[in-house]
């Protein structure tokens, strides 16, 4: 039997296995099982590939808990092929020496572009007109139809001032707009003004989220944040649904206590066609495309398979979320 490592990696990665693809490359170093389907692994199939790998190649569809570590005791690397890692118990895997790594900095701008496309899909109001049009709906030109609001010259509020918040604020600076921000505490050369979360949502007429989903944001975007919005604002989220409370925002759109909404992101995804939220007016949605160009995903599949195979020969690479563990892991062998 070979004592290369073995790794499972939950879903195909782009390019497929071709020479030169990140999977060739982690093929070189490991023994790998791949999860072919297009469906994520069931928590139980999950835990029955791991048993046995050395490391996993995840996406944000797994859950790697308790009960997958226990399942799979010779895991010494995750690597999460995502720069978001809610759906990994960091404090579970450190305390079993258990490296966890992710993929930022390589998303950072296809997902300000999409933060981008939501935003001027909302305010301009592009959904509705491609129904109108496709539909029969498209009347004479009139003065007052489809009105949308104003990008360039606007006030944008950027909630988490982190790589994607401030490339989304130098896209914001192209149109001109005044650019606000809030977070923990100033960021030195970030392009905007620093201000506290009320004085963002009461002034600005753009709110976009850039926060990670953690306990202390679950579901920040709540009543009371939509009502410190003006009515005017359009709110947008590319982070995780779980920051948002769908059915606030909901009542925040029917009601007009804000005027529209763009997300790429919602709970849970993929989201029921019958879902209420899907019934507000003035929502643009795109099921989580943040970093979906392949050019991204190539370079998030091959910062991943960089930080599985550090991982696997001892080491934490600058994307390691938790390089402590590297220690606790030492402990343990
Ligand atoms: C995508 O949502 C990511 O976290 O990379």
């Amino acid at each position: 039997m070979s004592n290369r490592p073995r790794v499972f990696v939950s879903r195909t990665l782009p390019g497929g296995d071709a020479p030169g693809t990140p999977f060739d490359a982690l093929k070189a170093h490991a023994e790998i099982d791949v999860w072919e389907a297009t469906e994520p692994p069931t928590a139980e199939a999950l835990r029955a590939r791991s048993a046995g790998c050395d490391g996993l190649l995840t996406v944000l569809t797994e859950r790697v808990d308790d009960a997958l570590l226990d399942a799979a005791p010779r895991v010494r690397v995750v690597a999460n092929m995502a720069v978001g890692y809610d759906n990994i118990d960091v404090l579970a895997c450190t305390a079993r020496g258990v490296l966890v790594t992710n993929t930022p900095g390589v998303l950072t701008e296809a997902t300000a572009d999409m933060t981008w496309a939501l935003l001027l899909a909302a305010a301009r109001r592009l959904p509705e007109g491609d129904r109108a049009l496709r539909g029969g709906g498209w009347g004479p030109w009139h003065p007052t139809w489809l009105l949308g609001y104003r990008v360039s010259g606007a006030t944008i509020g950027i909630v988490g001032p982190g790589r994607i918040g401030r490339a989304v604020a130098q896209r914001a600076q192209g149109f001109g707009m005044t650019v606000l921000y809030t977070g923990h505490r100033p960021v030195e050369d970030f392009p905007g003004t620093f201000v506290p979360l009320d004085d963002l949502l009461a002034r600005s007429e753009y709110v976009s989220m850039h926060v990670p989903l953690t306990r202390e944001t679950e579901r920040m975007c709540n009543a009371a944040f939509f009502a410190r919005m003006r009515p005017d604002a359009i709110f947008v989220n590319t982070t995780r649904g779980g920051v948002v409370d769908q059915a606030a925002l909901l009542e925040a759109l029917r009601s007009g206590g804000i005027a529209g909404a763009g997300l790429d992101v919602m709970t849970p995804e993929p989201i029921p066609v019958g879902d209420p939220l899907l019934t507000a007016p003035h929502l643009v949605v795109a099921p989580h495309l943040g970093s979906a160009t392949l050019e991204t995903r190539t370079a998030m599949a091959s910062l991943a398979v960089d930080g599985l195979l550090a991982g696997l020969a001892g080491r934490a690479p600058s994307n390691a979320v938790n390089p402590e563990a590297l220690a606790a892991g030492r402990r343990r062998a």
